[in-house]
């Protein structure tokens, strides 16, 4: 009788805490992709960080995308920014990713589209496609 409690007060703690692991997990995956959508073969060059992370300068063709994943950290700071070019727009400030104003609106997935007008954001909650940055110079 003693025995078997144990046994089964054991196990259910430690299905609680590996659950509880996953949750934590899955909820902090962030993928985050851009895309050049710049259209007539027009190259988009982009460098995005973190504060500590490069992700390095990359050149991404038209109809090709650059993305990358992380985890967010637990103070709610995350925060990534490009700076990016094309043949009008000579440097563009962007931020990809910031915890605080993404956390709902994309909370696992955030994906952007760079266009000639300027950069469009997927909403994750209503799964619209959102026109969210005018270039500027
Ligand atoms: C875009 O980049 C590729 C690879 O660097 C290059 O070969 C191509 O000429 C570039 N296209 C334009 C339109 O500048």
């Amino acid at each position: 009788m003693q025995a078997s409690s144990l046994i089964f007060g054991n196990s259910l703690a430690i299905l609680l805490i590996l659950s509880s692991c996953t949750l934590v997990h899955s909820d902090d995956d962030v993928h985050v992709s851009i895309k050049n959508r710049l259209g007539s073969g027009k190259n988009l060059t982009l460098h995005c960080q973190s504060k500590d992370t490069d992700l390095g300068q990359q050149n991404v063709g038209d109809g090709s995308e650059f993305g990358w994943d992380f985890t967010v950290n637990v103070w709610g700071s995350t925060l990534f920014y490009c700076d990016m070019g094309w043949e009008e727009v000579q440097q563009y400030h962007f931020v990809a990713y910031y915890f605080q104003r993404d956390f709902a609106r994309c909370e696992s997935q955030c994906s952007w589209l760079v266009s000639a007008e300027g950069i469009y954001g997927l909403n994750g909650q209503t799964g619209f496609w959102e026109f969210a940055y005018y270039w500027s110079s």
